[in-house]
């Protein structure tokens, strides 16, 4: 049974998104501006961090409300010490009737080369992989720490030998700088076992300096890609599904559109968030969380801390993209938290 817990929208608790460090080697615009997340920046102490076993606690408490589907953020999660030890840990638990949780993880592919298979023996089921252009230069522009596109597409295919599959590659679109890729990377992942999702540049965190006009819509994206290589839209897999599907007329595979900004889909929300320091966010655009750790560490017992993680579900509100999309401005003003600490 999924979804024991609604919020008071009616949405289910099903997903539960855990970032397992703040860190990060990359420096993408769009996420941790280098003029932000310098030398200087005061990342989260090794204390602050939950520990594994303290995550495994509190996602054992998901899984018990109902929450099939873990998602393994950043920061980028494989710099976390010991990661597939956490796998680990995490494949071992089980939904109330018996089944093995959809265990996976977002990367920026820099170490995946190294450490797939490990992490497929860990037990993890898939991984998703950010790539956001072909051509080297646009690439290093984004990533701005000279990352080079072949160690992240060794990255990938490494992954898909071990059975990581299947892989989804994530691009974020950001006018301007990369759109003019949007066309080579479907080209390139077309006829892949690999699928393409393109999302629309957000608004997230409170120093990427973001602005409508560089957002390009999804339905553009599906434009230009649609001039050379035909595409008609599927039904989705799933009721929560962020991306919405499409498929090359000539059978070349399919890819997806993340249109957060455009088409807002908080309607269907049942994504929960816990942060680095073990905060739960009910909201990507949450100004302030829940402290789960300080439950956990002052001693709660399990069924304290669920009743707590109930109650935070059932009064839930939150659909900050509708509201935006409805009111470019209005919202802006509140600090929200960083990507890298909710967790993308
Ligand atoms: P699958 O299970 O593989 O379909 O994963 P997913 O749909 O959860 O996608 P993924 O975790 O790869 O998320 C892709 C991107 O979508 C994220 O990096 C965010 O940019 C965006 N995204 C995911 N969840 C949300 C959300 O709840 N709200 C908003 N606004 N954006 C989201
Ligand atoms: N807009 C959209 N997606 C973002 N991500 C990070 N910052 C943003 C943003 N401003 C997402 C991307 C990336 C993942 C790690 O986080 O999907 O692939
Ligand atoms: Fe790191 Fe991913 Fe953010 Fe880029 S988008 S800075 S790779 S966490
Ligand atoms: Fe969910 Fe908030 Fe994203 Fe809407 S903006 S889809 S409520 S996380």
């Amino acid at each position: 049974p999924t979804g024991l817990l609604a919020d008071t929208r009616a949405r289910p608790l099903q997903d539960l998104r855990i970032s397992i460090t703040d860190r990060c080697n990359f420096r993408c615009v769009y996420c941790m501006p280098k003029e932000v997340f310098d030398k200087d920046y005061a990342f989260l102490p090794q204390s602050s961090l939950l520990s594994f076993e303290e995550i495994t606690r509190i996602t054992s408490l998901f899984v018990a409300h109902g929450v099939e589907k873990i998602r393994l953020t950043g920061g980028e999660p494989l710099l976390r010490k010991n990661v597939e030890k956490l796998i680990a840990m995490l494949s071992a638990l089980r939904t109330p009737d018996g089944r093995e949780l959809d265990l996976t993880l977002t990367t920026n592919g820099s170490l995946l080369a190294r450490k797939a298979q490990a992490l497929k023996d860990a037990g993890l089921k898939r991984v998703t992989v950010s790539l956001d252009a072909l051509d080297d230069k646009v690439f290093k522009q984004m990533n701005d720490v000279d990352f080079a596109v072949s160690d992240v597409l060794e990255g990938i295919e490494a992954a898909h030998r071990v059975g990581l599959g299947p892989i989804k590659v994530n691009m974020v679109v950001k006018g301007g700088m990369n759109d003019q890729e949007i066309v080579p990377m479907a080209r390139h992942f077309k006829g892949s076992p690999y699928i393409l999702r393109f999302i629309e540049y957000m608004d997230v965190g409170a120093s990427n300096g973001w602005k409508m006009d560089e957002v390009i819509p999804s339905s553009e994206v599906i434009r230009r890609i649609s001039a050379e290589m035909p595409l008609e839209a599927i039904a989705p897999n799933y009721v929560s599904e962020t991306a919405g599907r499409w498929r090359y007329v000539d059978g070349g595979g399919e890819i997806g559109a993340i249109s957060s900004v455009t088409q807002a889909f908080c309607s269907d929300c049942s994504r929960a968030r816990l942060s680095t320091e073990g905060k739960l966010y009910t909201c990507l655009f949450a100004t302030g969380g829940h402290d789960l750790r300080a439950l956990m560490r002052g001693g709660n017992t399990d069924e304290e801390i669920s009743t707590a993680i109930a109650h935070i579900w059932r009064a839930r509100t939150d659909r900050y993209s509708e509201l935006r999309t409805a009111n470019t401005d209005g919202l802006q003003s509140e600090r929200k938290v960083e990507m890298s600490y909710i967790g993308g």
